[in-house]
């Protein structure tokens, strides 16, 4: 159906950030327009698509007005007005993913509760409204309390190890969860196309930069029992059916010590712990997600080669126009691969880029990557 105006289908996407501009790389091999709106008038997309929007993605009429213009949308954020693509979908708009998926996703309380109406292993939560029921509800430390709406990159994430740390508690709708001591995180990227068919990329597993609460180093494939990791697998395509998502589905877990496996949660979006796919696998998450929301045939999720994925971080106490250092000593090294986003501004933690290493030999691709890690800096 939609190969049947493929080749000048006009593409909306909500946001303009870094995961927006790799999916225009991939658009541009489709011959597809891509308009964006962001609000940001510096946003990393803004140079690169058929015509940037510099409005609010929350605003109902701001998203309407872009929407209508359109045959499809997408997002690479979720924190867009939900409203507005119901009544654009009404219109006959094509919202992949739909935007009953977006609205229960936006809300970590919603996808908890998802996660236990359809038997998916999840951390014990309960859902709180304000810090004063905290202590009403007796609630005993160490726990994890998540804003249920707005956090990313762990902004919305704190852990309260004891009573002292109530005061520094989240006073909004949030979720509270069991603190899991696990022994790795680990993602699987799935996706579904509109006739049904599903497939997920090998999972991979990640090292947080604990002061950042980001993804630092990511690995694929995982160094996991296959058991395991087929069973991640399984799961994460049992997510994408139990939700009949069209598009892209970033699948976080723990994986604890006695080997269970937890869903953390979900993004209906291409995602951090998938960029190695760019270097590392035969389709990368960006092609799939236009795969998937044009309803074509997906593509060969198998690794290609080892890979690792260091993000560029804003280096701390640095602020102010980005600098880059020891870009061309990591380039030297065979199987680097560079992906500067385009921002004008560094600060602290700010995801600036990212760097894919491969390598036929996992531990050279690991190793060259800590090399890489000592050598780029982003700098004022
Ligand atoms: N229940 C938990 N137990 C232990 N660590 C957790 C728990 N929930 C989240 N974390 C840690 O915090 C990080 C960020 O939490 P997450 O829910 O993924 O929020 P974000 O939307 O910011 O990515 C996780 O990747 C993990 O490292
Ligand atoms: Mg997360």
């Amino acid at each position: 159906m939609i190969k049947d105006f493929y080749g000048d289908l006009r593409l909306g996407i909500l946001g303009g950030g870094q995961l927006g501009r790799m999916l225009i790389q991939e658009a541009i091999s489709l011959n597809v327009n891509v308009y964006v709106l962001d609000p940001d008038p510096d946003a990393p997309c803004k140079n690169l698509c058929e015509r940037f929007v510099c409005g609010r993605l929350d605003d109902y009429e701001t998203v309407y007005q872009f929407g209508k213009q359109l045959d499809m949308l997408t997002i690479e954020i979720e924190k867009v007005n939900v409203d507005a693509l119901e009544k654009l979908e009404e219109e006959g708009v094509l919202v992949y993913p739909q935007a009953r998926v977006i609205r229960l996703i936006q809300d970590k309380g919603l996808q908890k509760q998802f996660f236990k109406q359809n038997d998916i292993p999840t951390a014990p939560f309960q859902l709180l409204n304000s810090k004063e029921s905290l202590r009403d509800e007796q609630l005993i430390p160490p726990f994890i309390q998540k804003l249920r709406k707005d956090g990313y990159d762990g902004k919305g994430v704190r852990k309260i190890v004891t009573e002292a740390d109530f005061k520094d508690a989240f006073d909004a709708p949030s979720v509270i969860e069991e603190w899991i001591d696990f022994k790795k995180e680990i993602a699987v990227i799935v996706s579904r196309n509109d006739s049904g068919d599903i497939k997920a990329f090998p999972c991979v597993e990640m090292e947080f930069n604990p002061d950042a609460n980001l993804v630092e180093f990511l690995i694929s494939p995982a160094a996991l029992d296959p058991g395991i990791q087929a069973r991640a697998e399984e799961l994460a395509i049992k997510i994408a059916e139990d939700l009949q998502i069209v598009g892209l589905l970033a699948v976080e877990m723990f994986l604890t010590k006695d080997g269970a496996i937890l869903v953390n949660e979900l993004a209906p979006r291409p995602h951090n712990s998938g960029h190695q796919s760019i270097e590392g696998n035969y389709t990368s998450q960006f092609a799939q997600h236009l795969r998937a929301i044009f309803n074509l045939p997906l593509g060969n999720t198998e690794v290609r080669l080892p890979a690792v994925m260091i993000n560029l971080l804003g280096s701390d106490n640095h602020e102010g126009l980005a600098r880059y250092e020891g870009l061309e000593e990591s380039m030297a090294i065979e199987g680097v691969y560079v992906h500067l986003y385009g921002k004008k501004f560094t600060k602290p933690f700010r995801k600036m880029g990212h760097v894919c290493i491969i390598h036929e030999d996992r531990e050279a691709a690991i190793n060259n990557a800590r090399k890489v890690q000592g050598l780029i800096k982003v700098i004022v």
